[in-house]
């Protein structure tokens, strides 16, 4: 099966491409290595060979004549901008490429008939809720602009999907993924990354001198943030899950990946200094604008109807894999 993954050679990405190579299938990865790495993904054409092709989504003459150049089945769509923060600071930066440059890709699919789409959403289109366990069908209402560019591309395939019967997507709306891969060849590679199991393992191995809480006042049992946190393997094989159950026929959907497990920013950081046994300076600071409160993933419906079985549902385990990830990048 001949797969287009955009963004793979970044963080998600590229464990997902590492799982479609090691299942025999032929990928062509196109990124602009804003954010990835090729030297990241080049080890992993000793699984299988790859087509990699430095290419900005922008580029849309380029990326038809690639459209033109192979026959793609399906499509797996990373490549975007990811932080909640600098959303909030430029906006149309993210409109721009999360939604302007994800619907030029979802034309060229439709033009080329590539009718299998896979798209990497977030917990960021549900905003604020309620509280408890989110489900698919919760009220979408995000409350950053890096929510809403992903909430407008979910947009255009479930149109797309509405009135062209033969197109299918599985949209995976993704809560907060951390580690690095358990064979030690792949990780988060970003130096300037903002998540906090990344910015412990910095903080662990020295590369920070301390780390700070962005806010101890939000309504939750220690006042810091709650999140979901699962392992990037665990997120990984949820594409190829996917992939299998569009293969199968089956209607498109919406899959929320998570463990359905909240941790509080305070929880990660003493879990952080527990397995690591390293005990590093943490602040407390202002809040992050664009910071929901709580966002845990009721994840059953991936479970139900995919064959998605999770391997790493485990804080501990997951920060000592990107602790060991941080440790080998030094
Ligand atoms: N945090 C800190 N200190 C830090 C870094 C983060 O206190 O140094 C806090 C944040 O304020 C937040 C929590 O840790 O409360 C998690 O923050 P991350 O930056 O790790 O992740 P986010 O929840 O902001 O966002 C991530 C992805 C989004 C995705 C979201 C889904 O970046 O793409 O998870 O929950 F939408």
């Amino acid at each position: 099966m001949k797969i287009l993954v955009t963004g793979g050679a970044g963080y998600i990405g590229s464990h997902v491409v590492k799982q479609l190579l090691e299942k025999g299938c032929e990928v062509v990865v196109i990124d602009n290595l804003s954010k990835g790495s090729f030297k990241a993904i080049e080890s992993l054409k000793g699984i299988k060979k790859f087509e990699f092709i430095n290419l900005d989504l922008e580029e849309i003459t380029k990326l038809e004549e690639l459209f033109k150049k192979h026959k793609f089945e399906a499509i797996i769509h990373f490549a975007a901008f990811i932080e909640v923060f600098e959303s909030t600071q430029n906006p149309l930066k993210y409109y721009l490429n999360n939604t302007t440059n994800t619907l030029n890709l979802i034309t060229l699919s439709a033009k080329y008939g590539v009718n299998k789409f896979i798209f990497s959403s977030t917990a960021a289109v549900y905003g604020e809720p309620d509280s408890g366990e989110i489900k698919e069908d919760s009220l979408l209402n995000p409350i950053n602009p890096y929510g809403r560019s992903k909430m407008m591309s979910e947009w255009f395939l479930r149109d797309l999907a509405s009135s062209d019967e033969e197109f299918k997507f599985v949209i995976l709306r993704y809560f907060n993924v951390a580690g690095a891969s358990m064979d030690g060849l792949l990780g988060q590679n970003y130096p300037n990354a903002t998540h906090l199991v990344k910015i412990a393992t910095q903080t662990i191995t020295k590369k920070r001198d301390k780390m700070s809480i962005f806010g101890d006042d939000y309504p939750t049992k220690d006042g810091t943030c709650i999140r979901d946190y699962i392992h990037v393997e665990d997120l990984a094989s949820a594409h190829l899950s996917a992939l299998e159950y569009l293969n199968s026929g089956a209607k498109s959907e919406i899959f929320n990946v998570g463990y359905g497990k909240g941790f509080s920013v305070k929880e990660v950081i003493e879990k952080a200094k527990e397995v690591s046994g390293v005990d590093f300076k943490v602040e407390i600071s202002d809040r992050r604008e664009g910071d929901p409160a709580c966002l845990v993933a009721n994840s059953t419906k991936l479970r139900n109807l995919t064959n998605w079985t999770p391997k790493y549902d485990d804080l501990g385990l997951i920060i000592k894999s990107a602790l060991k990830w941080e440790e080998k990048i030094k």
